[in-house]
């Protein structure tokens, strides 16, 4: 949940560190530090709150060393509240370190430290680390075996990385559970990060450490050992096709704009990654790893979190009516503690933009040992559900800075919508005939929406105005049915994590079944009804809320003037120019956008952190 980030070298390390970790924030940003060396000596300097607030320290204060080596972090408080106290990096005689994850153990480890005689001078559980260190090193060891054997004392997922006064020039990163990437410096010396983007500044051939790695990074370069033998491994690089220009916000105010934006794009990418363009029959399905299960299925689990669940629940319609394979969808932090009966014959989907949320990764893992085939749906080469899984769909949605997920929803329902086409098609069922056709349309969906998402396009601005006209009310419902439910679960989860307003999505036929006794005209409800097989019974539910004076945001096709006519405020969807009709399975992919950007503007509004909302991190890596 924290962000790390490590360096030595000849570059000035203030500037690698404020970099890196202005990359990480969206991990976590309670509190921020960084440490490096002024010749022998370990300055550390940190503080509550968002980086810019040790910039002006770190920048004032820069190490003149020939050598230039330190560490930085910004954290998502776990253990202890987010003060400067607690903030990382954390100092204990001459071991300085940063820690990202949970030291399961804390408590007895923190008893004995004391009966030891050490005084720990935070509340957090990382600090004890560096105890554990000393303790080691009193029994002879060397700087890095004794940050190995400390590490063999931890319980929990965690990465840490440790510089120590007796070795300059030295950085010792190891990694059980929480992500850990090193890269070497093409100038000389090593990165170290939580996750690549850093690291991409410099080079895009990175080492994701394996669980129970160790790093050792010097201005020679980077070996690796395995904790558990002690022993040097070697570790195969993974080359990004990820650029650092699409790390910067071109222009926009927001990272989630820019991201809303790219989903044209990242369609584009995505498409052009999971399928073979070149081929139309039957099915231009590119050799993805993982066919052959997906084939086989006799039964599919989804399992995800938050605005990746919401993708699978779409996953599910799909699946259904196209392939006939029965799915279930199921939220990663209750199934893990169930007791699930999982029948022969069923596949494990996890599905995790950043393929590091806890509760997924533990849930698809108890999966896999029990024997059950798993795969992913995934954003991210090298991250650790791809590498655990039996095969991983990659999406290609490129780097997601915003907290909120926008493109990445999008890649993923991409992902999900081929596999229920190539499956239902490879199944010869009925329902399948009219695939090849909805696939054509789809690929116009990218142009057609490229056109739309324009700053200053009629879309856009539609949705600015309404916004500001229903910014006041004091909570709002999203409703749907069919396609339009999941999407409507993802517009209330979108608006209440940027704006921090109240909101609910619900199946629109559910509204009679109790939230109704809530609708007045301080409710706001948004009607997700394009014209599909479901759109008279939506429409009729919004006739229930308009006899309840709850003010009405309709969202649907341009040139329906019913929706119109009941509608207090009507966003029409982007459509085909030319009045063509699209297939209604085509539909969260229009309306996706709009939930996102209503969401936004009022956000905008509001005045909030839209890029990095309050309480929120962008990869949820403990329970
Ligand atoms: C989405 O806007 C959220 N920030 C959050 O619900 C997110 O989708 C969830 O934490 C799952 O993340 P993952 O896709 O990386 O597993």
């Amino acid at each position: 949940m924290c962000g790390i980030v490590g360096y030595v070298g000849q570059r000035k390390v203030g500037d690698v560190l404020l970099k890196g970790l202005s990359r990480l924030e969206y991990r976590g940003y309670d509190s921020t530090g960084v440490a490096y060396f002024k010749g022998a000596h370990i300055e550390v300097k940190k503080s509550e709150g968002k980086l810019r607030n040790i910039e002006e320290m770190v920048k004032r204060d820069p190490s003149a060393d020939r050598l230039q080596c330190g560490i930085g972090h910004t954290r998502w408080a776990t253990h202890g509240r987010p003060t400067t106290q607690n903030a990382h990096p954390h100092r204990t005689n001459h071991i300085v370190l940063v820690h990202n994850g949970i030291i399961e153990n804390f408590e007895s480890i923190r008893a004995d430290m004391i009966k030891l005689g050490h005084s720990p001078a935070s509340e957090t559980d990382s600090e004890l680390f560096g105890f554990l260190v000393l303790e080691e090193e009193k029994k002879g060891t060397d700087f890095p075996t004794s940050v190995q054997n400390a590490f063999r004392h931890l319980e929990g997922a965690c990465s840490v990385v440790v510089m120590s006064e007796k070795q300059p020039g030295l950085i010792v990163g190891v990694r059980n559970g929480s992500p850990l990437v090193v890269a070497l410096d093409p100038q000389g010396g090593a990165v170290f990060a939580s996750d690549a983007q850093p690291l991409l500044e410099y080079t895009r051939e990175v080492f994701f450490l394996e669980h129970g790695d160790m790093a050792i990074g010097s201005e020679k370069g980077i070996t690796f050992r395995d904790i558990r033998t002690g022993k040097e491994v070697k570790r195969e690089k993974t080359l990004l096709d990820w650029s650092a220009d699409k790390l910067d916000k071109q222009g926009f105010p927001h990272y989630m704009l820019k991201e809303i934006f790219e989903q044209p794009l990242t369609m584009v990418d995505t498409l052009n990654g999971l399928l073979d363009r070149a081929r139309t029959d039957p099915f231009p399905m590119a050799q993805q790893p993982g066919l052959a299960i997906l084939e086989k299925a006799e039964e599919i689990i989804f399992i995800a979190c938050g605005t990746s669940w919401h993708a699978a629940l779409l996953g599910k319609y799909w699946l259904e009516r196209w392939a006939g394979i029965p799915v279930s969808v199921e939220l990663a932090s209750e199934f893990r503690y169930r007791d699930p009966v999982v029948r022969r014959g069923t596949v494990i989907i996890g599905i995790s933009q950043s393929g590091e949320t806890a509760d997924t990764l533990a849930a698809v893992n108890d999966m896999r040992r029990r024997g059950i085939p798993t795969m992913a749906i995934c954003n991210v080469r090298g991250s650790t559900m791809s590498r655990e899984v039996d095969a991983t769909f990659f999406t290609s949605a490129g780097p997601e800075v915003g907290v909120a997920a926008t493109k990445t929803f999008y890649a993923q329902m991409l992902a999900v919508f081929i596999m229920a086409g190539y499956l239902g098609l490879r199944r010869g069922r009925d329902t399948a005939s009219k695939i090849p056709h909805i696939f054509q349309q789809l690929l116009k969906v990218p142009h057609m929406l490229e056109s739309q998402l324009q700053q200053d396009g009629k879309f856009v601005k539609q949705i600015k105005e309404v916004a500001k006209r229903v910014v006041a009310q004091k909570g709002f419902f999203f409703v749907g049915r069919g396609y339009s439910f999941p999407i409507s679960l993802e517009g209330a989860l979108k608006l209440k994590e940027i704006a921090y307003v109240h909101a609910e999505g619900y199946a629109a036929g559910e509204l009679k079944h109790g939230p109704i006794a809530m609708l007045d005209e301080d409710m706001a409800v948004v009607v997700l009804a394009p014209k599909d097989g479901w759109h008279e019974k939506t429409v009729s539910n919004l006739q229930e809320v308009k006899a309840r004076g709850a003010r009405i945001i309709g969202i649907g096709n341009p040139d329906d003037d019913k929706m119109k006519r009941f509608s207090d405020e009507f966003i029409p969807l982007p459509m085909p120019v030319g009045g063509e009709s699209l297939d209604e399975s085509l539909y969260p992919f229009l309306l996706a956008p709009a939930i996102q950007l209503l969401s936004y503007e009022i956000a905008l509004l509001k005045g909030t952190d839209i890029d990095q909302p309050k309480n929120l991190a962008k990869s949820v890596t403990v329970e």
